[in-house]
């Protein structure tokens, strides 16, 4: 098997040069880069990542651990992780817990023992619990997406929860709406709570009764958001507006309106918090408030290596990212 001698003779360059081209770290010009790539791949050769961290103490990877990666939301956040990373000359390790802290626990203690150099968290519940199990390897860690009971020291990138709902809801009071709906995604999860906050300040403000009915608890995904639909259809009168706490939920209660023959905006006004890739839909239709998923995932990943690189005892750091109104096709006008 080659080794990195071999590489350095045949590219006419030390090893340490070929290292540096192979972990895009330190400076070479682009000759050199050309010549050691070309002699990586007449010898085939393939660097020895395990002696190369036994050395370093550094594995050069990172891991992301987040709720379902099968969101478009969390899909974007990750290419947002992945591509910072890869610049950086790390790879990632994506882990998917499905709002469950047991699982949580459980890849955090395997990520620890292959001795990640980092951890990017978008935490179930109970983060407290898991930047301690972090900390006491003395691995950095971020916080995405959610926020951390106040008290707890973490770099965090999230959105504006409370306030992007607030606007959405308010449009929908705008448009004439008076009696309007949220499907929340579950309590104990920080940005359900925010979202809901956000709900109830825009109906309060406008004077509006605030309904229990109107407000129904269930997951993050499209079978509770029609499941919470197929509840609110069961309402008399109905509700003329509704918001989804989030993308799948906001699919599923689509999904739900289907079944019931029911048109939107004709019938029922929808508004729902993230953006869904056009490519998920024939045009793009749900008013939403879209988060920069993707600039999520970038800003995450660079506090967590300036963390690896630099000055591990700064301040932590809270970056709040705003969320842009997208005003489209399901939010009409109440009919009547
Ligand atoms: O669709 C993903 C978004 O909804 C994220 O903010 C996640 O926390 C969920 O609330």
């Amino acid at each position: 098997m080659a080794t990195i001698h071999d590489v350095a003779q045949r590219a006419g360059v030390s090893p340490i040069t070929v290292s540096r081209v192979i972990n895009r770290s330190g400076y070479a010009s682009q000759e050199t880069r050309e010549r050691v790539e070309a002699a990586v791949a007449e010898l085939g050769y393939v660097p020895n990542r395990l002696a190369r961290s036994l050395r370093s103490k550094r594995t050069h990877t990172l891991a992301l651990v987040l709720t379902d990666i099968t969101n478009p939301f969390f899909t974007t956040v990750a290419r947002g992780v992945e591509d910072t990373a890869s610049d950086a000359g790390y790879t990632v390790i994506f882990c998917n817990t499905d709002e469950s802290e047991n699982e949580e626990k459980k890849y955090l203690q395997v990520l620890l023992q292959q001795q990640v150099d980092g951890i990017l968290l978008v935490p179930a519940r109970s983060a407290p619990d898991s930047i301690d199990l972090i900390r006491k390897q003395h691995t950095p860690v971020v916080v995405l997406d959610r926020r951390v009971p106040s008290g707890v020291e973490v770099d965090t990138v999230r959105c504006e929860n409370e306030l992007g709902a607030y606007q959405l809801v308010r449009l929908l009071i705008e448009l004439g709406h008076q009696r309007i709906a949220i499907l929340s995604g579950p309590l104990g999860v920080s940005t359900a709570e925010d979202r809901l906050a956000g709900y109830r300040r825009a109906m309060r403000e406008a004077g509006h009764a605030a309904e229990a009915q109107l407000v129904v608890y269930g997951l993050f995904n499209q079978a509770s958001g029609a499941e919470m639909m197929r509840q609110i259809l069961e309402l008399e009168p109905r509700p003329t507006g509704i918001f989804a706490a989030n993308n799948l939920i906001g699919i599923g209660a689509l999904h739900a309106m289907q079944e019931a023959g029911l048109r939107v905006p004709e019938d029922m006004a929808v508004v729902s918090f993230d953006d869904l890739p056009p490519t998920l839909l024939t045009s793009p239709f749900f008013t939403v408030a879209a988060q920069p998923a993707y600039e999520m995932g970038q800003r995450a990943t660079q506090l967590l290596l300036a963390r690896l690189t630099g000055d591990a005892s700064a301040p932590c750091q809270e970056i709040i990212l705003p969320t842009e109104l997208v005003v489209r096709q399901s939010s009409g006008q109440p009919r009547g």
